[in-house]
């Protein structure tokens, strides 16, 4: 049962605190043989009281002592038990905590793209910080509870066949009721209950989405819609969790009246069997004890699975995660990459994302060491996506990519992405200080080389400006920055990084043609001695190119260097030409204005 598997590697996450775990679980066992020892000793009790008149003074206060004695020490063990309990299961479960998000969080930052792309990140977190708290709950609950009440029911419920087995019958069969119940409870809602769980996670990503594009939420005048879009989730929500608790609802008024029904049964089961002379009153002051206990004990159990099941959509989307390989695995004992000079070859490169079209078809090309090659191309050419083959962010459907002779599927991901700075299409900045951003391309930088590589990429003046100069707050994804702004840090972050192989996307389009001008004299200074890749729209900066590469459709339609392909009169020609011209407003459809009514 899947329930079970999920609840059984939950606890066997405790395995690193097996020694913590087995200590409590004595003093668990501890408690519950302590529990149905008290109902016993007071059965016991009860009978002296009634032979106590029968009985001769130098009998019954030995008897007394003794039976008075065995209780205190019970109730001591108890203590102690309970004191070891409420000391060690907090702190192991806060422990254990700390441990699994450390990992999942470790974990989901290696995890490809492939799965970043298909997973909302705020369901990510949803499911992070729920799947951690649900964990918690569930380690402190079973220690705190449910090792207890399972042995209770497993162990020293058969026990009581001995007291009397016509009594115990009773208690046995409440408990097969209460657990044919959850079952079949289980059984029915389980579907709905996942229902449930993925709007949570819709609704998560719903929210983040929203908050993360607040902006665009205001300008075109959203608020009502998102709202709108927001609440019918939570419906789907309450529409598919409110049949489930009504069947839990069910379950509970179920199993208390199947408890009264026990209670009742012992009763006069009892008051029969001990007309017959088969129950001493004691015994039944002790089913009836025993009973109280185990409804309780099984009550608790029924809420804690209810809680449990809830929590059981969460728990499997955190295992899965966890579980999920990556799909760019490294090779066992994969060596570094070992960059020599800095030459790059694809080799006949095919690629597509995941049940996608193909986005590169046949992909050729050699950049030899030190030189500049331009990616060119219409939007939506493949351009940004073969270099992120050259990450190895994804791997080729056909064909491989090298770096200095060596296929980079081979190499370590870490000595291959050390090998290669980036500065990206979107500039992709922390919500951290300036510097912080900054120190991500070389950690160990000196204020100095920090400010020498924002010197060069224009950006010391503007960064000074800032409030608290470098150590101002950016906001997520550097919202109090301009776009150029942002553009000059992640260019001094990649100057930082100082790596061999350098990935220009679009790196100066958010500049002006002066700053650009600065700039790209600074990216000159940096490409030189390392293999650069320029992707770039605006054609003027690949003008010294070694080669330019010109990306139609995922193939390399033309190559060349810029006047070459200029003499050629072809496609990039044609793009060259367009850049430099106006296109003509001659057939310009106008799109109406709405007037006023
Ligand atoms: N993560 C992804 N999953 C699926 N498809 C993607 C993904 N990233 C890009 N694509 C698709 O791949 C194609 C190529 O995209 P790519 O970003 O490589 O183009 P580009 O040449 O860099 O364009 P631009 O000049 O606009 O930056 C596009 O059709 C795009 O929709
Ligand atoms: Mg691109």
């Amino acid at each position: 049962m899947r329930f079970l598997t999920t609840y059984g590697r939950a606890i066997s996450l405790l395995g690193r605190e097996w020694r913590t775990g087995a200590l409590l679980a004595s003093a668990n066992l501890a408690i519950a043989g302590i529990a149905f020892l008290d109902p016993v000793l007071f059965g016991w009790v009860v009978d002296l009281l009634t032979r106590s008149t029968q009985l001769p003074t130098d009998q019954l206060w030995p008897q007394a002592v003794r039976l008075l004695g065995t209780w205190a020490a019970v109730g001591l063990t108890g203590i102690v038990a309970s004191m070891l309990v409420a000391l060690l299961a907090d702190r192991m479960a806060h422990r254990a905590r700390k441990h699994e998000m450390a990992r999942f969080f470790g974990h989901a930052l290696a995890l490809p793209p492939a799965f970043h792309g298909q997973m909302h990140s705020g369901a990510l977190m949803r499911i992070f910080f729920s799947g951690a708290d649900s964990l918690f709950g569930l380690w402190l609950g079973f220690f705190r509870d449910q090792c207890t009440t399972f042995v209770s029911v497993l162990v020293l419920l058969p026990l009581t066949l001995i007291l009397n087995w016509r009594l115990a019958l009773a208690l046995i069969v409440l408990v097969v009721v209460f657990a044919v119940l959850t079952a079949l409870v289980i059984a029915r809602t389980e579907s709905k209950q996942r229902g449930a769980e993925t709007y949570h996670n819709k609704l998560a990503a719903l929210a983040q989405d929203a908050l993360a594009n607040v902006t665009v939420i205001q300008a075109f005048t959203r608020l009502g819609l998102e709202r709108r879009r927001f609440a019918e989730v939570q419906q789907q929500v309450i529409d598919h969790q409110f049949p489930v608790l009504g069947w839990w609802a069910l379950v509970s008024i179920l199993t208390r009246s199947a408890s009264t029904l026990a209670m009742l049964t012992i009763v006069v089961l009892g008051t029969v069997l001990h007309l017959q002379g088969k129950a001493e009153v004691g015994d039944i002051v002790t089913f009836m004890g025993l009973a109280t206990l185990l409804v309780g004990k099984l009550e608790s159990l029924v809420s804690f699975v209810a809680r449990l099941f809830a929590a059981i959509p969460t728990l499997d989307a955190y295992f899965t995660i966890l579980d999920a390989p990556s799909s760019v695995p490294e090779a066992p004992n994969a060596p570094a990459l070992a960059v020599t000079e800095g030459a790059v070859a694809f080799e006949q490169v095919d690629f597509a994302y995941p049940n996608g079209p193909a986005i590169l078809r046949d992909v050729s090309f050699t950049a030899a060491p030190g030189s500049v090659v331009a990616l060119v191309g219409q939007t939506g050419a493949g351009k940004t996506t073969a270099m992120s083959l050259l990450q190895r962010l994804w791997d080729p459907t056909h064909g491989r990519i090298t770096i200095d002779g060596q296929d980079v599927s081979a190499v370590t991901l870490e000595s291959l992405r050390e090998t290669i700075g980036v500065v990206f299409q979107d500039s992709l900045l922390f919500n951290r200080s300036i510097r912080e951003n900054l120190l991500v391309g070389k950690p160990d930088a000196t204020q100095a080389e920090i400010e020498q590589a924002c010197r060069l990429a224009e950006a010391h003046e503007f960064i000074l400006r800032q409030p608290q100069g470098y150590d101002t707050l950016i906001g997520e994804r550097g919202t109090t920055l301009s776009g150029g702004q942002k553009q000059r840090l992640a260019i001094a972050r990649a100057l930082l990084k100082n790596p061999r192989i350098l990935i220009l996307d679009e790196a100066t389009s958010a500049l002006d043609a002066a700053t650009e001008a600065k700039v790209g004299r600074a990216l000159k200074a940096l490409m030189a001695g390392r293999t650069t890749f320029v992707i770039a729209h605006r054609l003027s900066t690949v003008r010294d190119a070694d080669e330019i590469l010109v990306f139609d459709q995922g193939r390399i339609a033309e190559r060349g260097r810029f006047d070459a392909l200029v003499g050629q009169g072809g496609a990039f020609a044609t793009l060259v030409a367009s850049q430099l011209t106006p296109a003509p407003d001659s057939n310009v459809v106008p799109f109406p204005v709405p007037r006023a009514a």
